[in-house]
């Protein structure tokens, strides 16, 4: 029988992280705040095919992966499974059919080792990636938050508590490159394609920024940047004129990650809090690390920016944030199901 009223808190305990909510299989294994193992299966070659991520399609090929997965980061961690303590898995926001092959192996095994199970929201994975760089990184500090779903910057209280500062009223960072990459007529995934484009060209066009004008508090809004340019394009294309992809991409990255940038920077100062942190997909964008790192050095602040493997969905952020759930006893109870939508401090 499933049994965990007397176990035990360790203080470095072996995790086995799970993460199926999109299109990466991943697993991987920490002890404490080490990382031991962390890999991924992935099926964004497949869904490229169909411009985006087809949900069947992913939850077949997480069912295919997840054994190997799984097996792969135990013999990288140079592990048995009878050595782990806890299993951390995300349980959303996602993909339904997807989070569940990996909620479900995850039960599994939890159960079949009467060890606690860990529900981690995939947001609060991207956050807690900043603490696979810097093991000893302490709250409070602000974290700019970028991914798919969410843009937001966040003053991180404490390890399980955060408080949003400024947030997206609309589109999130990631969508909006998502969608103009698809009207440039580059190829999925968007955002690494607008960011090599972006490589080439000259920040010359001029699109309004993502922060919103005349607003009490800062916020951003994507769709009226997105719309921006949407009407370029097609302007330039009705006039049969060609669109220089290049600088478009360029003048779009500008105005999606200056505001992000600069207002990160001035939630910290205003705030006194002398550390910056990020994550979420958007935050391997190349220009926005180079931009976050100027400003956070010309202001004195300390910054920990995820390697460009923990911005990217991974299974080592969902250990991560499996570990402060952990130490906190937060565990989940086999009954727990997947979610598809999860709000931001959910
Ligand atoms: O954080 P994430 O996995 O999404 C959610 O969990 O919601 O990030 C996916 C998003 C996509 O929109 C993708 O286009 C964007 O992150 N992304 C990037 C880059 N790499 C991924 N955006 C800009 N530049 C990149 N290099
Ligand atoms: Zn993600």
């Amino acid at each position: 029988m499933y049994d965990i009223s007397n176990y035990k808190i360790k203080p470095e305990p072996i995790i086995l992280g799970i993460e199926s909510s999109c299109d990466e299989t991943a697993c991987a294994v920490i002890r404490g705040r080490k990382l031991l193992s962390n890999c991924i299966i992935s099926s964004a070659s497949e869904q490229a095919k169909y411009g985006g991520v087809v949900p069947e399609i992913a939850s077949r090929a997480h069912t295919e992966a997840v054994d190997e997965v799984v097996l792969r980061a135990l013999n990288e961690a140079h592990i048995t499974v009878r050595d782990i303590d806890a299993v951390a898995v995300t349980y959303g926001a996602g993909l339904l059919g997807a989070l569940l092959v990996g909620l479900s192996f995850a039960k599994g095994l939890a159960y079949a080792l009467n060890v606690p199970l860990i529900a981690v929201n995939h947001i609060r994975g991207h956050l807690a990636a900043a603490y696979l760089d810097d093991p000893s990184l302490k709250p409070p500090f602000v974290t700019l938050l970028a991914s798919g779903g969410h843009t937001a910057v966040l003053h991180t209280k404490s390890f399980t508590h955060f408080e949003v500062l400024a947030k997206t009223l609309d589109d999130a960072a990631g969508e909006a490159f998502d969608k103009c990459a698809r009207v440039l007529g580059l190829p999925y995934p968007g955002g690494p394609n607008i960011q090599r484009a972006a490589e080439g060209g000259k920040a010359c066009i001029d699109f309004p920024s993502a922060l919103v004008k005349h607003s009490q508090s800062p916020c951003f809004s994507y769709s009226g940047l997105k719309t921006a340019v949407i009407n370029y394009c097609h302007n330039l294309s009705q006039k049969g004129e060609p669109v220089n992809a290049p600088d478009v991409a360029a003048s779009f990255q500008k105005a999606a990650i200056d505001p992000l940038v600069d207002n990160t920077v001035k939630f910290a100062l205003s705030l006194g809090v002398n550390t910056v942190t990020a994550g979420g997909g958007v935050i391997a964008n190349s220009y926005l690390r180079q931009r976050l790192s100027e400003e956070c050095r010309k202001s004195n602040l300390k910054l920990v920016l995820p390697q460009v493997k923990f911005c990217t969905d991974n299974a080592a952020m969902i250990a991560a944030e499996g570990l402060n759930k952990y130490l906190s006893g937060d565990f989940a109870p086999m009954s727990q199901n997947a979610a598809a939508q999860i709000p931001l401090g959910g």
